[in-house]
């Protein structure tokens, strides 16, 4: 008997409605090859939905979410619509009230592709960026007062607890004995030394169970030169909300372009779906033109057929995006001139023509 997942399927904006569908291409094909029965419902959320229903989702939309496995998303906001309300409205929206409170974001040089750090390879280019998500920065409590007026004033609160700190300091100590057993806690504690002065000193806690893991601590300046000096050093990267979001971006473009990021925001409990995204987002200014790279949006599925259980249908899909980049079958952000549609035709074929490998 075949297992089956209900997936909800959310192209939001811009690219999309391209990278989506196409992402979608591939997760229909890895499950046909391993017999696992996907019931796929679209829901037309995000800023498109909100220019016509005035929300980005409907009132009993996170109750909706709820009935299924997992979400597979593309990315909101559109230029036409205020732009602080795409995370407050969707985006944090979702991964809080779902508890995703892990933002699983890999960075990882593929075949066949050059990084614009000239130097390093593959085996140079392979960490995770663990990004808390639930709290930090962006919890957005905070204050705007008489904005227009000479006593203007904006404030945003950071919130850090005991409790979430915990949970996501376990979490990255557990993956990284599954990975290069080394952890590194990206931090600013020598500046903001209340909040992640108590980040360091939970986290150091944490580490005192993990003996067996390397741990150390870098600050974020430093951090970001050593992504682009020397990447090898990092296996996983434990950051907050604000700096998980910066480092993983320029995670994408270590990589060779932002379109190549996949993440998961992740309730490991699964207590609630978790969330498969690109770390990228809607790309108004290429959109329509089926030349956004998928390949991040296609990878998001392979972390979330892991995230099911599907370990040998994610490993194919994985398979078949070292495939696609070193056939060089690449999009224009990676100079070369295939559609997005073509670079997923081009895993699923793989998918297709490459053997069942059954353990
Ligand atoms: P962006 O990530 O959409 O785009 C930044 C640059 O990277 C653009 O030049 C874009 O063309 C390029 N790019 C991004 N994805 C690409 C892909 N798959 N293939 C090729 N090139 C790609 O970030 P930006 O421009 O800051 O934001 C655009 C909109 O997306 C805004 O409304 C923003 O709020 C929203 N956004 C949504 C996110 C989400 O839904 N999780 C995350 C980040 C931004
Ligand atoms: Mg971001």
């Amino acid at each position: 008997m075949s297992t089956s997942y209900k997936i909800a399927v959310v192209n939001g904006d811009g690219i999309g409605a391209e990278i989506v569908p196409a992402g979608v291409s591939v997760l229909k094909a890895a499950a046909k090859k391993h017999d696992i029965n996907l019931e796929l419902t679209d829901l037309s959320w995000g800023a498109g939905y909100y220019l016509k229903h005035g929300e980005f989702m409907p009132t009993d939309g996170i109750e909706q979410m709820k009935t299924f496995d997992a979400i597979y998303f593309g990315a909101v906001g559109l230029t036409e619509v205020d732009d602080t309300l795409p995370a407050r409205d969707y985006t944090f929206k979702v991964r809080s009230e779902l508890k995703q409170y892990v933002n699983y974001r890999p960075v990882k040089l593929f075949s066949g592709l050059k990084s614009p750090l000239r130097d390093k390879t593959e085996e140079d280019i392979d960490f995770v960026v663990i990004r808390e998500n639930n709290e930090g920065e962006f919890v957005q409590t905070g204050k705007t007062m008489y904005p227009d007026q000479p006593e203007g004033m904006a404030m945003d609160t950071s919130i850090f607890t005991r409790f979430g700190i915990e949970r996501i300091a376990h979490y990255s100590f557990k993956l990284a004995r599954k990975r290069k057993n080394k952890v590194t806690n990206v931090t600013k504690s020598n500046t903001l030394i209340n909040s992640l002065a108590y980040w360091d000193k939970v986290i150091a806690e944490v580490a005192e169970q993990y003996p067996d893991v390397e741990y150390n601590k870098m600050y974020i300046d430093n951090a970001s030169a050593s992504f682009v000096l020397r990447p090898e050093v990092f296996d996983v990267i434990l950051t907050t909300n604000l700096f998980g979001d910066i480092l993983s971006d320029l995670g994408g473009a270590i990589m060779g372009s932002l379109g190549l990021g996949g993440s998961g925001n992740i309730n490991p409990e699964k207590e609630f779906p978790s969330m498969f995204e690109p770390i990228h987002g809607s790309a108004p200014d290429i959109a329509g033109l089926n030349i956004a790279n998928p390949i991040g949006q296609i990878w998001s599925a392979a972390i979330m057929l892991e995230h099911l259980g599907e370990t040998q249908a994610s490993q194919d899909i994985i398979a078949g995006i070292e495939h696609t980049t070193a056939k060089g079958n690449l999009t224009k952000d990676l100079k070369g001139n295939s559609t997005t549609t073509e670079v997923a035709e081009s895993v699923v074929n793989y998918i297709n023509s490459s053997e069942l490998v059954t353990s």
